[in-house]
């Protein structure tokens, strides 16, 4: 689904990512955890082609076509989706008017439910939302949009655990969890601080990035009570 090959990206000349390789195949899920300033939301940004992210080096690759040079909607049309951390106000536009847009209004009425998103349909986008509104937004756009590559910038950043469970629950749905194993074909890449939402999701494989490199590559939930032990500064050194 996802594949890259020794990345190096810059913000306005400052160098932020060095030397990635990350390899999502089809309904595998990946995390990354990290401190605050590593560069997680960077990568993500740099994968659904932000234009500020400039690639110095390497290539992204998206179903097997290198995707490095598309614009952001050229890859979101090709299925790569992502819940972003901050999102924007967005005026004049609502969750309805994009239902209508998409030609959902009757299957995304029942997700909006289980959202619990039904008041909050006709007003601008984020617009006075609070910080769990956006997050379960943001997922309901996804579920608008119905990508094949989930990315989900800290999902649960800011949401009481009642949310959370709510969230993850919907994350499930979205990654097919009720079809057999070989009939899934989504992948997710999920950033991860807390790691609250590895409480309801499973996923297979997990990093730690620190001062933009993935340092360490092993099971999640191991990799968590790494960090939670030992906090990231020493988490290079009980990974490798
Ligand atoms: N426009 C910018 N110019 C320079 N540095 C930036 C810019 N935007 C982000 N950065 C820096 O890139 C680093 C990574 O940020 P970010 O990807 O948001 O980290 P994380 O999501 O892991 O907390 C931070 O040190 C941040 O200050
Ligand atoms: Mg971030």
């Amino acid at each position: 689904m996802l594949k890259i090959e020794d990345l190096f990206v810059e913000i306005e000349g400052t160098r932020i990512l060095n030397h990635i390789n990350l390899h999502i195949g089809k309904n595998e899920r990946h995390v990354i955890f990290g401190p605050n300033g590593a560069g997680k939301s960077s990568l993500l940004m740099t994968i659904m082609g932000y234009p500020r992210y400039k690639v110095v080096q390497g290539r992204i690759l998206f179903k097997d076509m290198d995707i490095t040079h598309l614009s952001l909607d050229e890859r979101a049309k090709m299925g790569i989706g992502m819940m972003h951390q901050r999102p924007p106000t967005i005026k004049g536009l609502t969750l309805m008017k994009l239902m209508e847009v998409f030609g959902k209004e009757k299957t995304a009425q029942e997700a909006s439910e289980k959202l619990k998103l039904n008041s909050l349909l006709n007003r601008d986008i984020n617009c006075n939302f609070s910080g769990g509104e956006i997050k379960r937004s943001e997922l309901f756009q996804l579920f608008i949009q119905n990508p094949d590559l989930f990315m989900l910038d800290e999902p649960e950043s800011g949401v009481d655990l009642g949310n959370v469970e709510v969230m993850g629950n919907f994350v499930n749905e979205l990654l097919e969890e009720n079809l057999k194993i070989k009939h899934r074909k989504r992948s997710a890449l999920i950033i991860t601080h807390t790691g609250f939402i590895l409480r309801y999701v499973t996923a297979d494989k997990g990093y730690v990035m620190v001062n933009g490199s993935l340092i360490g590559m092993g099971n999640p939930l191991q990799i968590l009570k790494e960090i939670e032990k030992h906090g990231f500064d020493r988490c290079a050194e009980c990974l490798i």
